[in-house]
Formats: structure tokens, sequence, C-alpha cells
């Protein structure tokens, strides 16, 4: 009977060539890592659109430094404002200045905005509207009432949107109406809901003026105003006769009788 020899076998994992190849590996990545600049990590290709052949930190593109990971990337922070606005100083600038699109926006991540690693044909432009919606709402110019279901062109023709007009008057011209005579200030009295009724909170002189209204009810404009909003009379309930004598009884001629608000602008006796 042969003797079974009792051998100390190592530990596979710790055995000379094990070691060896493990160090080999370790350098051949290492080799990979510096070759490919760290692009084995990456989740995807840069873009490499340029609409302008204007260069941004010298490059042309981000493909063009895509394997430069940090240009974007603060290690173990990630994405951040200031590595982007190192080539795109003007966005820095229009944010320190509270000017320009980036520099009205609640958000600060840039990324929020603008993904990236859509592979190399991704429109970095085009895509910055993806989100912006919300953010219209929040920063820009809220889009409600019957601005809301408006396409983007509507206000902003040929993709142009920096210097859109943001007063009604920039985009609304004033109706025959009133044309000349209420002001531009068109927000004092109309919201995008709608231009009628006209809001008039600031109507000064009480609309449910006189004791014979029916409760909640209102005397009708053109009571009042019969040829313009600017002028007004009142004559067709205060017959101007009667209205004579009963302020002569108070010795105030007929000539001081022509803007009556001025004596009574609520409409009360004193
Ligand atoms: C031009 C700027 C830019 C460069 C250069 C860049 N990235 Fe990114 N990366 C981004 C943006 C933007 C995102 C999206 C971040 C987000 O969604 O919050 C992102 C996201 C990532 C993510 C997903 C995880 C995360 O942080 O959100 C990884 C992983 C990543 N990048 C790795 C890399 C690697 C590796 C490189 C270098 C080979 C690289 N990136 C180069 C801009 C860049
Ligand atoms: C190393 C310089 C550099 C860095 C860092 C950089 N970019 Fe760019 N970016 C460029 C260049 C170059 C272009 C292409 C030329 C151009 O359109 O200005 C560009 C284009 C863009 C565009 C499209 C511009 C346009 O007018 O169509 C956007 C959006 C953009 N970058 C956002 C970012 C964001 C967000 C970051 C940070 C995550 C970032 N960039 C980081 C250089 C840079
Ligand atoms: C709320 C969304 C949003 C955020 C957040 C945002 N952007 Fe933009 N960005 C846009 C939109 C929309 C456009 C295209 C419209 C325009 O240029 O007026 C744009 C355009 C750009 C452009 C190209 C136009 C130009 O003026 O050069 C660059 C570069 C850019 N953004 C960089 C940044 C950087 C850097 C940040 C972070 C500091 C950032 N953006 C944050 C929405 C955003
Ligand atoms: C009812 C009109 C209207 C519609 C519809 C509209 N916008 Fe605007 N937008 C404005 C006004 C007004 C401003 C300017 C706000 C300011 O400067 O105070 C503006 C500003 C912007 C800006 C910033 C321009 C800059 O650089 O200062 C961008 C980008 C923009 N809009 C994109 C869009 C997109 C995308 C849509 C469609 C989803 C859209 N807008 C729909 C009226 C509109
Ligand atoms: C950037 C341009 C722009 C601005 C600023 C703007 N609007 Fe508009 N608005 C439009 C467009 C475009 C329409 C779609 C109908 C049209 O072409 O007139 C519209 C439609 C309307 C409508 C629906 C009735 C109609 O005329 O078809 C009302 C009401 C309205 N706006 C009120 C306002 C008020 C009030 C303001 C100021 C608080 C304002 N708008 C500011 C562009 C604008
Ligand atoms: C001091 C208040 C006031 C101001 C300011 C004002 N409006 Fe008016 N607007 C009115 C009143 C009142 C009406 C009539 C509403 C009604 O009869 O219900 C009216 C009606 C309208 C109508 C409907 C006209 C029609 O023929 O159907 C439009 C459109 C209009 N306004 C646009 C504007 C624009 C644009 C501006 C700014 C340039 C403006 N308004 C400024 C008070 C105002
Ligand atoms: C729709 C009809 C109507 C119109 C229009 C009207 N009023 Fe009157 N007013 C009345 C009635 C009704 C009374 C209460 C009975 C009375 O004292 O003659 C009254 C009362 C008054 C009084 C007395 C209030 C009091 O405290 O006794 C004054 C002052 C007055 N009106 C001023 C005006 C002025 C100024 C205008 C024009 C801007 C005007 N009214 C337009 C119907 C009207
Ligand atoms: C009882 C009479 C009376 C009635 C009814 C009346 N108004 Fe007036 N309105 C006046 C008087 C008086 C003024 C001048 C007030 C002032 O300057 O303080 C005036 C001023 C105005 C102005 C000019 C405001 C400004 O400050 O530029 C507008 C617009 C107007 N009215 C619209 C209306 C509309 C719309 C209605 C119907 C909903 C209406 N008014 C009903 C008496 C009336
Ligand atoms: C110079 C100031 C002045 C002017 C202008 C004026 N009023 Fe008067 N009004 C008075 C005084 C004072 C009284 C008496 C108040 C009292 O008895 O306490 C009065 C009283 C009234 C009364 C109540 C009369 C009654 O006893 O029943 C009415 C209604 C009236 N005014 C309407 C008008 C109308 C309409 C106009 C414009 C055509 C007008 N007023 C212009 C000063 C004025």
């Amino acid at each position: 009977m042969k003797q079974q020899r009792l051998v100390q076998r190592q530990h596979p994992l710790f055995s000379p060539i094990a070691l060896l190849m493990t160090a080999v590996l370790i350098v051949l990545l290492a080799l990979l890592l510096w070759q490919t600049g760290g692009r084995l990590f990456t989740p995807g290709d840069l873009s490499s659109m340029a609409r302008s052949p204007q260069q941004s930190g010298g490059f042309a593109n981000h493909a063009a430094f895509g394997d430069d990971c940090t240009q974007c990337h603060d290690p173990f922070v990630g994405v951040t404002a200031v590595r982007c606005e190192t080539c795109h100083v003007n966005i820095s600038q229009q944010r320190e200045s509270g000017a320009g699109l980036h520099g009205s926006l609640t958000i600060a991540n840039c990324a929020a905005c603008h993904a990236e690693h859509q592979g190399h044909d991704f429109d970095l432009y085009a895509a910055a509207f993806d989100q912006f919606s919300t953010e219209h709402h929040a920063a820009l110019f809220p889009l409600h009432g019957q601005h809301a279901p408006l396409e983007c062109d509507d206000c902003h023709q040929n993709d142009q949107y920096a210097g859109t007009p943001a007063t009604c008057v920039g985009c609304h011209a004033e109706p025959d109406l009133h044309k000349g005579l209420l002001g531009t200030d068109c927000a004092r009295c109309h919201t995008p809901e709608g231009w009628r009724p006209a809001l008039l909170t600031d109507h000064t002189f009480p609309l449910d003026h006189g004791d014979e209204l029916p409760a909640g009810g209102q005397i009708p404009c053109a009571t009042c105003h019969t040829a313009a909003f600017t002028t007004y009379t009142c004559d067709n309930c205060h017959d101007p006769a009667e209205m004579i004598e009963e302020h002569r009884e108070e010795n105030i001629s007929p000539t001081e009788l022509t803007n009556c608000i001025e004596c009574h602008p609520t409409g009360e006796e004193d």
C-alpha cells in the first residue's frame, strides 16, 4: 500500500503564479485607463455638435475633449456649474449679472436641462428645451390662460428667444375700442384669461352706486361711459336741470358742475 504523501498545499489565491497574474492585470488595466483616459466608465459618447464655428475653451465641441472627464466632472461631486462655465464664460456672466435666460433661472444645476453622453449626434441646443415648460413658468413668463395652449413659435418666431417682449403691448396692439385712451399698461386691466371682462379692480367710482340696484348688481358701463372710457356722464340718472337746481341751493353755480367726481369721488354726498 502506497503511503499517501501529505502535502501542505498553499491556498491557490496566494500562489506565486496567481499573484503574478494579478499584478499583470492591474498594470494592464492601468495602461488601458491611461490610454483611454477613463472612457471605459463613461455612460456614452459626448456630443460633437457645434452651432457656431466659435470655439469655447479652445475646443470645437464636447467630443473633442470627451476623454478629459474632469473638464465637466468634479471628482466625487459630479457635474458642476463652475466646470461648465470655465469654457462657457458668457453663461457665468449672465448668472452673475442676473441678465438673460441663465440669469433668470431658478435652477443652478446645469445637468437638469443639459444632458450629455447621448452620442455624437446629440443636439445639445435642441435638447435644452425638453425640461423647459415648468421653468418658463417659474422664471421667465408664466404661460397661463389663453397663453397656455400656444406653441413656442407663436411667441418666438424663428427660434429667436432673447429679446422677446414681456409686456402685453409688446405683442398685442391697442384695440380701436380704447386706442390712445387708457394707456399701455394693459396688465392693469387685463389678464391672459381673456380681454373681456376687463379687470378694473381699481375702478374708483363704485359700480354698485345708488339705492335702486338689486343686491350685487352693477350699473352697466355704457350708462356712464357713453362715448369712451375716458369720459363719463352722470346725466342718465341725475337729471341735469335738477342737479343745477339742487346745487344752487348749496351755492354751487352751474359752471362749477362740469366734473362731478371732483366733489363726489365715491358717489357720496360729502
Ligand atoms: C462636456 C462635459 C462632460 C464630460 C467631458 C464628461 N461628462 Fe460625464 N456627464 C456629463 C453630464 C452633463 C452628465 C449628466 C449628469 C446628470 O444627469 O446629473 C454626465 C453624467 C455622467 C455619468 C452618470 C453619473 C452621473 O454623474 O450623473 C457618468 C458615470 C459619467 N458622466 C462619466 C463620465 C466619464 C467617465 C467621462 C470621461 C471619459 C465623462 N463623464 C466626461 C458631462 C460630461
Ligand atoms: C472645455 C470646454 C467646455 C466645457 C468644460 C463645457 N463645454 Fe459646452 N461646449 C463647448 C464647446 C467647444 C461647444 C461647441 C461650440 C459651441 O457651440 O459653443 C459647446 C457646446 C455646448 C452647448 C451647445 C451650445 C450651442 O450654442 O448650441 C451647450 C448647451 C453646452 N455646451 C453646455 C455645457 C454644459 C452644461 C457643460 C458642463 C456640464 C459644458 N457645456 C462644459 C465647450 C465646453
Ligand atoms: C432650466 C433649464 C436650464 C438650466 C438649468 C441651464 N440651462 Fe443652459 N440653456 C437652456 C436653454 C433652454 C437654452 C437654449 C435657449 C437660449 O440659449 O436662450 C440654453 C442654452 C445654453 C447654452 C448655449 C447658448 C449660449 O448662450 O451659449 C449654453 C452654453 C448653456 N445653456 C450652458 C448652461 C450652463 C453652463 C448651465 C449651468 C450653469 C445651464 N446652461 C443651465 C436651459 C437651461
Ligand atoms: C405667450 C407667449 C410665449 C410662449 C407661448 C412661449 N414663450 Fe418663451 N418667453 C416669452 C416671453 C414674454 C419671454 C421673455 C421673458 C422676459 O424676458 O422677462 C420668454 C422667454 C423665453 C426664453 C428665454 C430667452 C432669453 O434668452 O432671455 C426661452 C429660452 C423661451 N422663452 C423658450 C420658450 C419655449 C421653449 C416655449 C415653448 C415651450 C416658449 N418659450 C413659449 C413668451 C412666450
Ligand atoms: C411674447 C408675446 C406675448 C406677450 C408678451 C403677451 N401675449 Fe397674449 N398672446 C400672444 C399670442 C401669440 C397669442 C395668440 C393669439 C394671437 O396671435 O394674438 C396671445 C393671446 C392672448 C389672449 C387671447 C385672445 C387673443 O387675443 O387671441 C389674451 C386675452 C392675451 N393674449 C392677453 C395678454 C395679456 C393681458 C398680456 C400681458 C399680461 C399678454 N397677452 C402678453 C402673445 C403674447
Ligand atoms: C384702464 C383699463 C384698461 C387698460 C389699461 C387697457 N384696457 Fe383694454 N379694455 C378695457 C375695458 C374696460 C375694455 C372693455 C371690456 C368690456 O367691455 O368688458 C377693454 C377691452 C379690450 C379689448 C377687447 C376689444 C374688443 O373690441 O373686443 C382688447 C383686445 C383690449 N382691451 C386690449 C388692451 C390692450 C392691448 C391694452 C394695452 C395696450 C389694454 N387693453 C389696456 C380696459 C383697459
Ligand atoms: C344708474 C343710475 C345712476 C348713475 C349713472 C349715477 N347715479 Fe348717483 N345716484 C343714483 C341713485 C339711485 C342715487 C340715490 C338716490 C338719490 O340720492 O338721488 C344716487 C345718489 C347719488 C348721490 C348722493 C348720495 C347720497 O349719499 O345721498 C351722489 C353725490 C351721486 N349719486 C353722484 C353721482 C355721480 C357723481 C355720478 C356719475 C359719476 C352718478 N351719481 C351716477 C343713481 C345713479
Ligand atoms: C356710475 C358711473 C360709472 C359706471 C357705471 C362705470 N364707470 Fe368707469 N368711470 C367712471 C368715472 C366717474 C371714472 C373716472 C374715475 C376717476 O378718474 O377716478 C371712470 C373711469 C373709468 C376708466 C378709466 C380708468 C383710468 O383710471 O384710466 C375706465 C377704463 C372705466 N371707467 C371703465 C369702466 C367699465 C369697463 C365699466 C363697466 C364695468 C365702468 N367703467 C362703469 C364712472 C363709471
Ligand atoms: C363743487 C362741488 C360739487 C360738484 C362739482 C358737484 N356737486 Fe353734487 N353736491 C355737492 C354738495 C356740497 C352737495 C350737498 C351735500 C350735502 O347736502 O351734504 C351735493 C349734493 C349732490 C347730490 C345729492 C342731492 C340731494 O340732496 O339729493 C347729488 C345726487 C349730486 N350732488 C350729484 C352731483 C352730480 C351728478 C354732479 C355733476 C353733474 C355734481 N353733484 C357736482 C357738491 C358738488
